[in-house]
């Protein structure tokens, strides 16, 4: 019983662990994520928009805005989709980091 009891226990702190990590922004995941949702077809160089490392020095506020409202953000006639209930609140987090990082 008593084992049982510490193997549970030790399960519990393992999957705590990994719930954490899975919240925590990724400039790993951001990367993946930056090719998974198209984003680098347009923004590369030679590409219609910057490469993303160009807003690297963007607020959050603003690099949220511009990704989840473009045409508030940008202007109605950007050619930026709107990528509002295509991210998840961690994925939009792990994408900023991406950014951040150049
Ligand atoms: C269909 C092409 C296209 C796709 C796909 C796309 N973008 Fe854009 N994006 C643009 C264009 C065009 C602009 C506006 C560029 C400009 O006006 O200088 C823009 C602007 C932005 C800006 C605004 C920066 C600023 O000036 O404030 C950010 C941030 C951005 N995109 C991030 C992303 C991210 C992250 C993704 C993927 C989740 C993505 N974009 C996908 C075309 C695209």
């Amino acid at each position: 019983m008593r084992i049982r009891g510490l193997i549970l226990a030790a399960l519990g702190l393992v999957s705590g662990i990994s719930a954490v990590a899975s919240a925590a922004p990724s400039v790993a995941e951001g990367k993946q994520l930056a090719s998974s949702q198209s984003c680098l077809m347009c923004h590369a160089s030679g590409a219609m928009a910057k490469p993303l490392a160009a807003y690297r020095n963007e607020s959050a506020a603003q690099l949220k805005a511009a990704i989840l409202e473009p045409k508030k953000a940008l202007g109605a006639a950007t050619m930026m989709p709107s990528y509002q209930g295509k991210l998840s609140a961690g994925q939009l987090d792990s994408l900023l980091a991406y950014i951040k990082a150049g």
